[in-house]
């Protein structure tokens, strides 16, 4: 049962935003955007279960059969057992970021009602949006505002490569900026939130595992380089006379590698943008975004202070776009979701830290006691359309989060 309708939902996703790469374009608030939110409603309303949109727009699938209504149960302290993920990509992504736990989550509640089961407290399954940040660059946007932790004008104000405004995008979507902001009665519903997510690296390979449960995400954030320049010919302009922006976007690349290494810490610069970007024009601007994170939160801060002061000697101005400290998740539960897997699934759960941000993450930080799930890739990638999982090990997601859920909803 939840391996078939796993696999028909999975089919029916498959071919929205897919690139010639055989990667994913699915951003925030685009048509793919909304192709993706409506077949989210649609499989909600398949169910039978309630959505709802937050003031952000994140989408919530309700199951609940009673007594009462959902705030109901949650004022007599039913707080709701929410489950899901994402649905957006980043440029040329992987099927399973953010998908796997979406389609997860939904086969997991048609697997506890073919048993029968009647949770004593509701069940939400999510669609987080704009997890990715790949348009407006933010990652987890839509958490960390309805959470609090990203300001809704500062949001709002945010623009994509093309100069369109998150305020604009949410217009053009047939959606009230004005209404746009952080939510604390739907963040009040949530007892609890599991994420299931594809594994983005190679440790349940090695361990020889399907299912792990995270233990925590290393601090992370992202900065914005920009580097002054003068525009001019690249065939007139004498070597000493060049002002070239470049220069010091280059300089960031290695140093970011360089510095990463001597810290123990991980560095990317993987987007950049060079104006004019002629290629017999001399750079008169490039803004580069650096990524960096790590186990030791002191040594990624160093790192970054380091590399700030390198680009300020190279003319840059540098500013701070997010920063996510070292989130730890909810302990008492994790190790509850580890104990239901060794015995109700038949599963031993390897626990594993992650360099990936995700809107548990978010969760957690905002005192919602909250876990993953993480689902053994064969590959090892992510972020690209090389990631992958096994039919097998998805099936084995669902059935350990099912296990989990209603663990977590028993009376
Ligand atoms: C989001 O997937 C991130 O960790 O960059
Ligand atoms: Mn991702
Ligand atoms: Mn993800
Ligand atoms: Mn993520």
């Amino acid at each position: 049962m939840s391996a078939a309708s796993f696999d028909s939902m999975w089919a029916d996703l498959d071919p929205v935003g897919r690139a010639g790469s055989g990667g994913y374009r699915r951003f925030a608030w685009t048509a793919e955007d909304h192709t993706l939110r409506e077949w989210f409603a649609g499989e909600c309303a398949r169910r039978g279960l309630d959505l709802t949109e937050d003031r952000v727009g994140n989408q919530w699938g309700w199951w609940w059969d009673g007594p009462g209504t959902v705030d109901e149960a949650v004022a007599a302290g039913r707080k709701a057992v929410v489950i899901g993920s994402h649905l957006d990509s980043v440029p040329d992504g992987g099927a399973f970021d953010g998908p796997l736990g979406v389609v997860s989550s939904l086969a997991a509640v048609d697997r506890l009602r073919a048993a029968g089961v009647r949770p004593a407290a509701p069940v939400a399954v999510t669609n987080f949006v704009d997890e990715e940040g790949a348009r407006f660059g933010i990652a987890c946007a839509g958490s960390r505002v309805l959470t609090g932790q990203l300001d809704r004008d500062r949001a709002l104000g945010l623009t994509d490569a093309d100069g369109v405004s998150m305020a604009e995008a949410l217009r053009a979507a047939g959606r009230d900026p004005d209404a746009y902001g952080p939510d604390a009665e739907a963040l009040a519903r949530v007892g609890s939130f599991v994420e299931l997510h594809v594994e983005q690296g190679r440790a349940l390979v090695d361990l020889g595992a399907p299912v792990a449960v995270a233990s925590d995400i290393w601090p992370h954030g992202r900065w914005r380089f920009d580097f002054p320049g003068e525009a001019n010919h690249a065939g007139t302009t004498r070597l000493v006379d060049r002002r070239d922006a470049m220069l010091g976007y280059a300089d960031l690349v290695l140093g970011a590698r360089h510095v990463a290494t001597q810290r123990g810490c991980v560095a990317t610069v993987g987007k950049v943008r060079v104006t004019p970007g002629g290629v017999n024009a001399i750079p008169s601007h490039v803004t580069g975004w650096l990524d960096a994170r790590g186990a030791d939160e002191d040594q990624v801060i160093a790192m970054v202070d380091e590399l700030t002061a390198r680009g300020q000697e190279m003319g840059a101005t540098v500013t701070r776009e997010s920063w996510t400290p070292t989130t730890r998740f909810d302990a008492g539960l994790s190790e509850r979701l580890r104990r239901v897997l060794d015995s109700a699934a038949g599963v031993s759960a390897p626990v594993l830290g992650t360099g990936a941000g995700h809107d548990a993450g978010i969760l957690a930080t905002a005192g919602v006691p909250s876990a993953m799930l993480f689902v053994r890739n064969p590959t090892g990638v992510s972020h690209s359309p090389e990631e992958h999982a096994e039919a097998d090990d998805c099936h084995a997601g669902v059935e350990a989060l099912a296990a989990c859920v209603r663990d977590l909803t028993a009376a």
